[in-house]
């Protein structure tokens, strides 16, 4: 398991989580951690409903790249979907499978245990009616993965992405720049599919997805953070030669997570700057 994998697992099974992304909110509202939960199903509806007017046929092949934990597989099947998933995490693979079959114990999808840039196409080739990633596209590298994403579709299939891009003012050295990582250029991107596909469908919904961001810092600036100041002073004091040392050879790192996570830039306004967050719908045009 390496560590993005531990990241996605850990509050998975901490929180009980059906999902792993960061949830629909309404514009302008002040986020609450109980509404938490909600966000995440609305967001996710968001997503069906958009699949749900992209293919109309309810007997569609659909693959879900990067899977999660198999909650929006398991919507689209009850919906008579044939619905593949993909995900790189043995753990989610066997989680995903349990839960499909308590759905339906003949359930035909397959889930491939892989990156999808190693998906084996061969298997698979011009049979998907919609391919979507769910804040997932942000881990595929565009080079490797759009031959892939080519080689499965059906003749004028559609692809949906629901992630965040970097815009324009990645890199430009302004408060918070690059405090958070992920994410393709949108102009990158826009480049990339040029001529090969047609967008259907663009969508900002940055404003509905940014409140995250400013509950998440809360909980980093004012829970989490006065809590390792605590655990710190208690080591120092307890500890003080070895965890002093430790502290020196570690430093570079912790300098790097200090400015990720705990110097107040993973905020709605840094996140809003820096990113940019779209539901895109593309119809394959090769
Ligand atoms: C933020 S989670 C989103 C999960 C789910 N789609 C959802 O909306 O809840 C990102 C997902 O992408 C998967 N992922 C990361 N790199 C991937 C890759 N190269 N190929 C396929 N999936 C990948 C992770 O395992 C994880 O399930």
């Amino acid at each position: 398991m390496d560590s993005k994998e531990l990241g996605l697992v850990i509050p998975q099974q901490l929180l009980g989580l059906q999902d792993l992304h960061y949830g629909f909110w309404d514009e302008g509202r002040k986020p609450e951690i109980a509404d938490f939960v909600n966000a995440q199903k609305r967001y996710s509806e968001f997503i069906i409903a958009s699949i749900r007017d992209s293919v109309d046929n309810t007997s569609a092949k659909i693959l879900d790249v990067g899977c999660g934990t198999g909650a929006m597989i398991s919507e689209l099947i009850k919906l008579g979907y044939q619905v593949d998933g993909v995900i790189p995490s043995a753990f989610f693979k066997e989680k995903i499978e349990q839960r499909l079959r308590d759905i339906d114990s003949t359930n035909k999808s397959i889930i491939y245990n892989c990156m999808f840039e190693d998906f084996p196409e061969s298997e698979r080739r011009n049979q998907y009616d919609l391919i979507f990633f769910s804040e997932s596209f942000q881990y595929i590298s565009m080079i490797k993965g759009f031959p892939v994403l080519q080689s499965l579709l059906k003749e004028k299939g559609k692809i949906l992405i629901c992630d965040f891009f970097k815009t324009v003012h990645h890199g430009d050295g302004g408060p918070g720049d690059k405090s958070m990582g992920g994410g393709h250029r949108l102009n990158e991107f826009y480049d990339m599919i040029k001529g090969s596909y047609k967008i259907l469908k663009d969508e900002d919904i940055t404003g509905n997805v940014s409140p995250n961001l400013e509950l998440m810092n809360d909980i980093l600036m004012n829970r989490i953070s006065p809590t390792i100041k605590y655990v710190d002073l208690f080591l120092v004091k307890r500890y003080r030669i070895i965890y002093t040392f430790l502290k020196f050879c570690f430093r570079k790192r912790i300098k790097k997570l200090d400015y990720k996570y705990f110097s107040g830039y993973r905020s709605k306004e840094t996140f809003e700057r820096y990113k940019t967050y779209h539901l895109i719908i593309l119809e394959n045009q090769k």
